[in-house]
């Protein structure tokens, strides 16, 4: 069979598909389940320094093969959880794969105190500060304030992190915002080892007609989308920050994955690893080792015997 590892930030990877931070993966439960599978890594939930519930219910919505849409808000078990020895040698589940946190701080301080906190912990593979949460009762998208993002990642940068940092973006749709987050990014290229993108294109509204209300609850309805309807832009963000991002800086491809063909199409844009949210919150773990092997099928097909031969080799019209 055709390989598909790869190096993400460093860290070898014996599959360039892994989860997403978000669905199913709050718990050392759930992430056993992704690292028995054939994902490539194990990514923990976005973690707040306390413990919390998230927004009121009901908050998510589905509709599958089209779109998805949450504005969760951030539940999870609170950073030490995440820390702790007995939930990543559970969430490990006897693998060796790289166990990667996630964190989203309600401020920049809670983001340092959280990456303090993890320090040189021999267990932890790497770290993804989500800039890009739209949920958040109160709080914009940090990535879409320039100002910001400089702050967080000059102030994160001063840290001289022990574990690689990818972060986590929000979805640009024009020229001048790719270039200006881009131009941030790169000032701090020792310090940001890959760049994830997209986040849910935040702040969109379902309606549901029968009861004449919003489809979910908190913020008037305002969620993040996800899903099939995303990939595109996910795929033009991919494409634009290969172009636009120091070379020495990954990007991983996460939005509406759910074949090995949106795998292939990441990865011919330009990602170095792809994750996977909404499919693996309404297929299970299975989607791993389903989407694998597509991927692989698709790379026999095509006569590829690694995802080098074709990462970033979309090829232009003229
Ligand atoms: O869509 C999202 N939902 N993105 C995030 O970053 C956080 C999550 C949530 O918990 O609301």
């Amino acid at each position: 069979a055709p390989s598909l590892s790869t190096t993400l930030a460093g860290l070898s990877l014996e599959s360039c598909i892994f989860n997403a931070s978000g669905p199913r993966s709050g718990t050392d439960s759930a992430l056993s389940k992704v690292a028995t599978s054939r994902a490539g890594a194990i990514l923990a939930k976005s973690a707040t320094i306390e413990e919390q519930t998230g927004n009121p219910l009901p908050r998510t919505w589905q509709c599958d093969g089209v779109a998805s849409m949450n504005s969760e808000g951030l539940p999870n078990k609170g950073i030490d959880y995440y820390l702790a020895e007995e939930t990543i040698t559970s969430s490990k589940a006897g693998t060796d794969k790289p166990y990667m946190l996630s964190i989203s701080g309600h401020t920049l301080a809670d983001n340092v105190e959280m990456l303090k906190r993890m320090g040189d912990n021999p267990l932890i593979d790497a770290v993804e500060l989500n800039l890009a949460c739209p949920n958040v009762i109160g709080h914009p998208i940090i990535a879409y304030d320039m100002e910001q993002l400089e702050e967080a990642l000059s102030t994160v940068s001063k840290l001289k992190l022990k574990k690689p940092l990818g972060i986590k973006m929000p979805p640009f749709f024009d020229g001048v915002h790719f270039a200006a987050a881009a131009e941030v990014i790169n000032k701090y290229k020792k310090s940001v080892a890959y760049v994830a993108s997209i986040n849910t294109i935040g702040n969109a509204l379902v309606v549901d007609v029968h009861a004449e209300m919003p489809a979910i609850n908190p913020k008037g309805g305002f969620g993040g989308i996800s899903g099939p309807a995303v990939k595109y832009t996910a795929l033009a963000n991919v494409k634009k920050m290969r172009e636009l991002l120091d070379p020495s800086i990954d990007i991983v491809g996460v939005g509406g994955v759910e074949s090995g063909t949106d795998v292939f199409e990441m990865l011919l844009c330009g990602a170095t690893a792809v994750q996977i949210g909404t499919k693996h919150w309404i297929e299970g773990p299975a989607c791993f080792d389903r989407i694998a092997g597509e991927l692989e099928e698709l790379m026999l097909k095509k006569g590829y015997k690694s995802i080098d031969e074709f990462k970033g080799k979309l090829k232009p019209w003229s």
